[in-house]
């Protein structure tokens, strides 16, 4: 893959006509270094962020060893690395993945959250005796920006059942939880800790682990989140008043904030029509959490290989390729009143649930990628690792042009 000092240096050079997905490699090395310096406890990778190799293979030689897996695909991905070891967090699963997975992968961590995928996990596994569960709870995903908690999860009293259910069959045991993703309160763990102790309290079950899943935020443009040491420092003192603290192993699972800031898109300007750019990617593309979650994500013009001058003044709204009406993302964007057919667009923090969510609908879903050396126009991480972090704003994203 090719390699440019900034995207600016790249459109000197070339005038694709695929959306460009940048990589920024360097920032997601630094936020598992951070990461694992900090965590108190092991830190798994949640796959689905961002699985390109390249950024796996950034996190593997950063030092991150451990790796959440939804599906046969991502456990493929990260089979090779030496001396990793595969969760399959994904509470609900083919009985036949389960069975590749312990038998082909020698995957032995699958999550739960009902009787009858206990049931199903044993059955595939040949009633196996060295099985580490991890039982899902649900609690409160109210903080965060994408929720999960509708999906998966035991409730209380379902919880406590199969908690001893697990317990009697499991070599290891652990809870988790998630409290959704982008959580903007880190009490959200504390009080999710909570309720798992009050959980081994009422079944005097003891656990060997305890999850606290994904929900790390990271900075978009109007949500700038606690600094992530504070979110860790909620988490080690919940976790230190739990009952079975001195035996359990802490574990978190991050997607978002590792990634986040590890690409950026560039796209075309297909067409002004007034005040709508068609671009060529959208909602069926790395677009989609824009188009369907409305998530905000900075941006920044460029013309001839240079940042357009001016003010970004003018709401633009965005139309992706495709014939469809609802190929738009939400919320207007802030653009130069001069933008044309041709220019192009940086869409930022695009490293997490962007690529990965892309289709093929209406044949659209090709994109060429680059490796770029410069910071991405928002970061958590680039300065020298320290704890009590705050959000800074890299010279080319300056405050002018912050949306809310
Ligand atoms: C089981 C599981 N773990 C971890 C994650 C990563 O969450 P986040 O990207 O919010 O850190 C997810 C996200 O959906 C998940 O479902």
């Amino acid at each position: 893959m090719e390699s440019f000092e900034s995207v600016c240096d790249y459109l000197k050079a070339a005038q694709p006509v695929n959306p460009v997905l940048c990589h920024r490699p360097h920032t997601a090395a630094r936020s598992a270094r951070w990461f694992l310096q900090n965590f108190p406890g092991d830190v798994l990778y949640a796959v689905k962020a961002n699985p390109a190799p390249l950024i796996l293979d950034t996190l593997y030689e950063a030092g991150i060893r451990h790796f959440d897996v939804a599906s046969l695909f991502e456990l493929e991905l990260v089979k090779g690395f030496a001396g990793a070891r595969h969760y399959c967090m994904n509470p609900v699963k083919h009985p036949d993945h389960i069975r590749r997975m312990y038998f082909d992968y020698g995957v032995r961590d699958f999550a739960l959250d009902c009787m009858d995928e206990l049931e199903k996990i044993f059955a595939a596994c040949g009633y196996a005796d060295d099985l580490s569960l991890h039982v899902r709870i649900t609690v409160d995903n109210s903080t965060s920006c994408v929720p999960l908690d509708a999906k998966f999860g035991a409730h209380p009293d379902e919880a406590a059942e199969l908690l001893v259910a697990a317990r009697t069959r499991a070599a290891a045991l652990g809870v988790s939880f998630h409290v959704g993703s982008q959580a903007m309160n880190p009490m959200a763990y504390a009080s999710a800790i909570s309720r798992v102790n009050s959980l081994i309290r009422d079944t005097g079950v003891i656990i060997d682990s305890l999850d606290v899943g994904g929900g790390f935020p990271a900075a978009y443009p109007g949500m700038q989140p606690r600094p992530l040491d504070e979110y860790f420092h909620v988490i080690s003192e919940a976790f230190n008043s739990t009952l079975t603290s001195e035996t359990c192993r802490l574990m978190c699972e991050p997607g978002r904030a590792l990634v986040a800031e590890s690409a950026s898109m560039l796209l075309n300007v297909t067409l002004r029509k007034r005040e709508w750019l068609y671009l060529n990617d959208g909602a069926y593309g790395s677009l989609f959490d824009a188009a369907h979650l409305d998530f905000p994500y900075p941006v920044r013009a460029i013309r001839d290989g240079q940042e357009i001058a001016g003010d970004y003044d003018t709401e633009f709204g965005l139309y992706g390729p495709t014939c469809d009406s609802i190929d738009a993302i939400k919320r207007p964007l802030s653009l130069p009143a001069g933008m044309r057919e041709g220019d192009y667009l940086e869409i930022g923090q695009l490293g997490a649930y962007a690529d990965s969510m892309r289709t093929n609908f209406n044949g659209f879903g090709e994109r060429d990628e680059i490796v770029v050396m410069d910071e991405p126009m928002l970061s958590l991480f680039n300065q020298p690792l320290q704890t009590g972090l705050r959000l800074s704003v890299s010279a080319a994203y300056s405050d002018e042009q912050t949306r809310d």
